[in-house]
């Protein structure tokens, strides 16, 4: 593994897809990294396929953080982008990592971040339209993300109250 960034993640570092809010969002994600007290936020749309199934439709983000977090949130909207919720569900760390060429080791945590809110967003998605697709194994990931947001929360108040002020 590179000590330093691909070029993969210094273009979309510089020039991120998919950035910014959906208005009336389907769903909402927010995570934090306890590592560093970095917060993402993922926006999605669900719409069916042609097999009527649940996609995501459209996804953003925002991310307050490093130069890999920006990178890893922007990849995973495009990794997202169109699957079925449970094929987003399955995006890893490493298909995140492996999308931006390589992280160096001391960022592979950040790629964390981005699966969380993925996640975060697709869990709040079900709480409001489809709780019974809500099993323990996901209600048990949500439980641990909740807990790392709250800290994170808790040491950056005031980033996350000017945020929560302008999604109001
Ligand atoms: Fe915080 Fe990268 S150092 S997410």
């Amino acid at each position: 593994m590179s000590e330093s960034y691909s070029k993969k993640v210094l273009s979309l570092f510089k020039n991120p897809k998919n950035y910014g809010k959906i208005k009336n969002p389907d769903g909402i994600g927010k995570a934090g990294n306890l590592a560093c007290g970095d917060v993402m936020a993922i926006y999605i749309k669900v719409g069916k396929n042609k097999k009527q199934e649940e996609i995501i439709k459209d996804i953003k983000f925002e991310t307050f953080g490093c130069v890999a977090a920006i990178a890893t949130s922007s990849i995973i909207t495009e990794l997202a982008k169109n699957k079925t919720l449970e094929e987003a569900l399955n995006i890893t760390k490493n298909d995140v990592i492996k999308a931006l060429n390589g992280l160096p080791p001391i960022k592979v945590h950040c790629s964390l971040l981005s699966t969380d809110a993925l996640f975060e967003a697709i869990y709040d998605y079900y709480t409001k339209h489809n709780s019974e697709k809500i099993t323990n194994e996901l209600e048990k990931r949500h439980q641990s993300i909740l807990k790392s947001k709250e800290i994170i929360e808790e040491k950056y108040s005031d980033w996350v109250n000017e945020e929560e002020k302008q999604l109001e």
